[in-house]
């Protein structure tokens, strides 16, 4: 952003309704976030419709009703500018997981070479050096997790969007794999939207929080405002006061 000038909009959501037969997820769901905000997290108890944002924001479904931008571009369908890392992975299982990662710098025309010394970085980051030949059915979750959140980045997105990419790790891998996305996005300025059911972690990771409790019942929170809010931003304090909060908001529905 250039100092003086406004900060960008990056997503705009305009009056979204989305409903599947005979069940209504959102109603007149609104949002516009700049760049003040690079990183949107999303929360909400299971079947809510995080997933399901997450579908409408990548275009594999349409909205019934309003309109959708992401960096620019208006929503009508999948882009290769709006990686996806799936929450059931969703890897190709003919390709082993070398050629998983590689799958998209090959589409972006990087050559043989570089391609393959990239993939094999970013898996080594991954903790996943060795398992370039393997198959996904042969890798357990975690593993499998690592390889989409690696080939959905491996391509310097403008836009990546993560349903629960951390979910099946054990703390020490998670905490290796979110220091690496935490570079890799702040390094290409990727705009991010993380799904994740821990409230914690979306307070640590992103600087704005939806908070999803039903169709027509969605809350914005800001977390880089301290409108009610007596801690400076960053502080442990702050945290918490965001993770109870946002937890109220949630079981008291
Ligand atoms: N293709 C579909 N057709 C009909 N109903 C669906 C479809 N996909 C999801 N649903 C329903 O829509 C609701 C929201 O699903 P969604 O997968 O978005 O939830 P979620 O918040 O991601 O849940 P979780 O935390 O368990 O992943 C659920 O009740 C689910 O059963
Ligand atoms: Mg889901």
């Amino acid at each position: 952003m250039a100092e003086g000038s406004s900060p960008e909009v990056w997503m705009q959501i305009d009056n979204v309704d989305f409903s599947y037969p005979g069940m209504p997820i959102f109603s007149d769901l609104s949002l516009t976030l700049d760049d003040r905000h690079m990183v949107l997290a999303v929360v909400g108890q299971s079947g809510v419709g995080k997933s399901t944002l997450i579908a409408l924001l990548a275009g594999f479904s349409s909205a019934d009703a309003g309109a959708i931008s992401i960096c620019g571009d208006k929503v009508m369908g999948p882009s290769a500018a709006r990686p996806v890392v799936f929450q059931d992975h969703n890897l190709y299982p003919w390709k082993n997981v070398l050629e998983n990662v590689e799958f998209g710098l090959k589409a972006k025309g990087l050559p043989n070479g570089e391609r393959n010394q990239r993939a094999r970085e970013i898996l080594k980051t991954m903790r996943l050096e060795g398992t370039e030949g393997l198959y996904p059915k042969s890798l357990s979750g975690g593993m499998q997790q690592r390889v989409g959140l690696a080939r959905a980045l491996a391509v310097d997105p403008l836009c990546v969007l993560m349903d629960e990419p951390f979910g099946s790790l054990d703390q020490d891998t998670k905490n290796v794999v979110q220091r690496y996305f935490r570079q890799t996005i702040a390094r290409i300025n990727s705009r991010t939207v993380l799904i994740t059911h821990d409230i914690r972690e979306a307070v640590m990771l992103s600087s704005f929080v939806l908070v999803l409790r039903g169709p027509g019942d969605v809350v914005p929170c800001d977390l880089l405002s301290d409108d009610d809010c007596e801690y400076s931003k960053l502080d442990k304090e702050r945290n918490d006061y965001w993770t109870d909060k946002i937890q109220s908001m949630l079981s008291s529905r």
